[in-house]
């Protein structure tokens, strides 16, 4: 059974004394939830305080993004080891942001990646389309290339550790989500496309999370759907209120399916 995780992507947003307050408030919300991961990503500069809040409680800390050396003359990044040092047990890399705007490459996503596992941190690797290539009929394509060619020379222990995080750029800050059913169509491609990769067993246990205005009123539409294992939240995860409605009501659900599945069994 895949457990559900739930990320809350902060992005460019909060100062210290914002991030501390709300990680307070969220963790009086959610300190009792046990069916979900849950993780934050704040900014850089808040991961140290934010770190201290939730030491010892069930909200893990994840980074943005992170380089792939050790240490060195790379002015303005920050390193595996910097990122772990601070309390990060997580990375989210190859965000469509960093693809976008700072030109971000598989190749790099794909470096990103091999370090982050030698490293002992769960990577959360982004995919997604643009709305032209879903215009034009090339969504799968596109998905396809950016998992085979993020996911080179990835041995089977550690693909075991990935999680992948399905966000169409379109659906990103936009309002728009994908439906449920175009959702799942790429979740369950993806899966099938890992089966390739990595073999039957692996691929069912990997958790894939949706991204793309996921809030309160449709996480449970989203969650209902097979191959949804949790979601990347990006403006609804600022505020404490309805990040933890999102993280409740996706343990209501998964709470829901396991009863179902030892009923059939
Ligand atoms: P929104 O939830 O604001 O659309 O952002 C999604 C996202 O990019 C999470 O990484």
């Amino acid at each position: 059974m895949r457990i559900p995780i739930i990320g809350g992507n902060w992005k460019m947003n909060k100062t210290v004394k914002e991030a501390v307050d709300m990680v307070e408030d969220l963790k009086q919300r959610v300190g009792n939830i046990q069916d979900v991961e849950i993780v934050i990503f704040p900014p850089f500069t808040a991961l140290k305080s934010v770190g201290e809040v939730v030491k010892g409680t069930n909200i893990g800390l994840g980074a943005q993004n992170m380089y792939w050396e050790e240490e060195g003359a790379y002015t303005g990044e920050i390193s595996p080891l910097m990122i772990l040092d601070i309390g990060c047990r997580y990375v989210i890399l190859g965000h469509s942001e960093r693809r976008q705007y700072f030109k971000e490459t598989n190749e790099e996503i794909n470096k990103k990646l091999k370090v982050a596992l030698s490293s002992g941190i769960t990577p959360v690797v982004c995919v997604g389309e643009k709305i032209e290539e879903r215009r034009r009929g090339k969504a799968k394509k596109v998905v396809e290339e950016q998992i085979k060619d993020c996911f080179k020379e990835i041995t089977l222990e550690e693909a075991r550790r990935i999680v992948i995080a399905y966000e169409p750029v379109w659906a990103i800050g936009t309002g728009e989500t994908a439906t449920p059913e175009q959702a799942e169509e790429m979740h369950l491609f993806i899966r099938n496309l890992l089966k390739d990769l990595f073999g039957e067993e692996i691929s069912q246990s990997l958790r894939i999370q949706y991204g793309g205005s996921v809030k309160p009123a449709n996480i449970e539409e989203l969650m209902k759907e097979k191959d949804i294992d949790g979601a990347l939240v990006g403006g609804a995860s600022l505020k404490a209120d309805s990040f933890a409605e999102i993280i409740k009501k996706t343990a209501e659900i998964s709470k829901i399916s396991s009863s179902l599945r030892s009923k059939n069994e």
